[in-house]
């Protein structure tokens, strides 16, 4: 999960390369560096470690590094320790120290991804005399392209193919020869890359915001492809080293959508964002009073023909499928399984023509997930992508497509695409209702119209944010948070789980309120925080009793629930409202007062809410 840039043309590339790393250092952001070339020279290496502005300041942000170009990397380290020797870029020859300065090797390059076998190639070319300095696979990689560039004589592009052809694992490289001043040729194999175009000047980036600035007009380079990449240009070619033409793709999004509109932290903005997130999506779907599934290719007798839905994502989006599978099972009568992509790729799930496998996914490149969706295909089962990027590798590998219009989501910790995505779900899980008929005309018609009050009740409880900011004050010292819910309410509290620990790094568990009871409620002492969902009528009493077991330990009791449910504060310390809906539909209420506990708690602790520690926005490695 780096995030890697490169800029060739006729501009001082160290500022670009930089500004680009800026708008990527949600990737990682554990150590960084540029190789900048001037013309002929050698190319020039600075590292640091920590945040990106401490290479900023090192290079005068980017003034003191002449040259027009150049790459550069922003790590979360999976090879090594965040180290100056370990960060990004490497090369083939040997490196001294901190591995900046000057460079006299062949081969230069930066890369995002696992290179899975990379101790077998590294025991191949100390056998051929090199020598190592860092303990990451990227270096390994670079030496290997080097290896087969000085051995077979052979350019660029067939010692990079040479390379992918030896190499097991995933990555997006950007690498740059001595003798080709000037140009970088990258490849890709399971991690995100994409190339932009402008006039005398191309682009290489992980992600779109690190580019959109210069160029709407990118190519997305395909899997086990190559591409060499001058001011202005790019070609790209196959595993045979085949010349190949890929489409020129422009961006449509909008550039201040990257950007924080005048809030403090990305994340306070897209839980904003929310309401015009739901009501996008929700208008991507829902034409003349119904839900129209024909541009993501899913026809009435497919819906027909389902006898099993097999919901696979990682966190949050996982999330989504454990809400959207109440909601699908009571709807539409289907058995629905929500599966953890990094269990479901390496189980045997029994699949047919007859399942239908939704990967759920805000990148579209989690590699859990992509990988969970080519397992699903494999084995013959319909497969339908539910992804915020478009033309990310699971949106061009699923069969079928629904996009969620949350637009750019910068923060790591996820809001308005898990919104989007939990919408996009229950207009589904209505359609196939309908379609499978299990609700009449006129149910299907009230849930529409329902479904379509999310994003102004949203808005509404985003008005009462100072409430929640105001507890969030009360529980900064908190050492354990449980969340707890029955039904769609307990899927409500896993992702309010989540926010909270993610980001303010307090233990934090969600449980099934009825478990609690079965062990887990020995942990419940003085003063500790129970937060209970209760947004499902026919569940309420329960898990108000489940509350009170808890408080008759010690605990202190936070409710969520829908308005009129007043008699809750007899039981809660403090209750938080929300409108009423369908309760189908509730979970994108009842999470916004959740995600904003968990904004305000971080922001009390003084902590890095956009960028968390240990994560990164996209997941791209296993
Ligand atoms: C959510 O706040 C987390 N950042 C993380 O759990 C995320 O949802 C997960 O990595 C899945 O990412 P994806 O939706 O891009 O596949």
């Amino acid at each position: 999960m780096c995030g890697i840039v490169g800029y060739t043309g006729n501009e001082q590339a160290a500022p670009i390369l930089l500004d680009g790393l800026a708008r990527l250092e949600y990737r990682g952001y554990d150590s960084a560096g540029l190789a900048v070339r001037d013309g002929e020279k050698l190319a020039e290496v600075v590292k640091a470690t920590g945040k990106l502005y401490h290479l900023a300041d090192k290079t005068d942000q980017g003034r003191a590094l002449p040259g027009a170009c150049g790459i550069g990397h922003t790590r979360w380290a999976t090879h090594g320790d965040p180290s100056m020797v370990n960060a990004h870029p490497h090369v083939s020859g040997n490196c001294s120290g901190s591995g900046s300065g000057q460079v006299e090797s062949d081969v230069v390059g930066v890369h995002n991804g696992i290179i899975e076998n990379f101790t077998e190639l590294k025991e191949k070319l100390l056998h051929h005399g090199y020598v190592f300095y860092s303990d990451t696979d990227t270096e390994v990689v670079v030496k290997l392209v080097d290896y087969y560039y000085k051995k077979y004589k052979i350019g660029p592009v067939d010692a990079i193919t040479r390379t992918m052809v030896r190499v097991r694992g995933s990555y997006a490289l950007a690498l740059m020869f001595r003798d080709y001043p000037g140009e970088i040729f990258a490849a890709r194999k399971d991690s995100p890359l994409i190339i932009g175009t402008a006039q005398d000047a191309s682009f290489l980036a992980s992600d779109v915001p690190a580019i959109l600035k210069y160029t709407r007009s990118v190519y997305y380079i395909g899997n086990l492809q190559v591409a060499r990449v001058s001011p202005g240009q790019a070609k790209f070619y196959d595993l045979n080293g085949d010349e190949v033409a890929l489409p020129l793709t422009e961006i449509t999004w909008d550039a201040a959508a990257a950007e924080k509109g005048g809030y403090e932290h990305f994340m306070l903005k897209e839980i904003h964002e929310q309401p015009a997130a739901v009501r996008d999506t929700l208008n991507s779907l829902v034409k003349e009073g119904r839900v129209v599934l024909s541009d993501a290719g899913l026809t009435d007798d497919m819906i027909r023909s389902l006898t099993q839905i097999d919901i696979v994502a990682c966190g949050s989006a996982w999330h989504v499928g454990m809400a959207a599978q109440y909601v699908l099972e009571d709807l539409a009568c289907l058995p629905v399984r929500v599966e953890l992509a990094s269990e479901f790729r390496y189980r045997s799930v029994p699949l047919t023509e007859h399942t239908l496998v939704v990967v759920i996914s805000q990148s579209g490149e989690t590699a859990d997930s992509l990988a969970a969706l080519r397992v699903a295909k494999e084995r013959g089962a319909l497969t339908l992508a539910v992804v915020n990027v478009i033309g990310s590798s699971i949106a061009r590998e699923a069969d079928h497509v629904l996009y969620t219009l949350a637009g750019p989501e910068i923060a790591v910790a996820t809001t308005k695409a898990y919104s989007a995505q939990l919408i996009a779900m229950d207009a589904l899980a209505v359609q196939m209702a309908w379609v499978r008929g299990t609700v009449s005309q006129e149910r299907y018609e009230k849930m529409l119209e329902e479904l379509c009050t999310i994003p102004d009740k949203i808005r509404r409880i985003l008005e009462e944010k100072e409430r929640l900011q105001w507890f969030s004050s009360k529980i900064v010292n908190a050492h354990d948070i449980f969340f707890i819910g029955r039904g769609l309410d307990y899927a409500i509290s896993l992702e309010g789980s989540l926010k909270m620990k993610e980001i303010s790094y307090i233990h934090s568990e969600a449980y099934a309120a009825g478990e609690l009871k079965h062990g887990t409620i020995s942990l419940i002492e003085h003063n500790t925080l129970v937060i209970g969902v209760l947004t499902q009528s026919l569940l309420f009493e329960k898990t108000v009793s489940n509350m009170m077991e808890c408080k008759s330990r010690g605990a202190y009791l936070m409710g969520v629930t829908t308005n009129g449910h007043f008699d809750l504060e007899d039981s809660a310390d403090f209750t938080v409202y929300i409108p009423k809906t369908d309760e189908h539909f509730v979970a994108s209420l009842a999470v916004v007062p959740l995600q904003l506990l968990g904004y305000y708690t971080s922001v009390s602790r003084g902590l890095d809410v956009d960028k968390p520690r240990n994560l990164a926005k996209s997941v791209t490695v296993e």
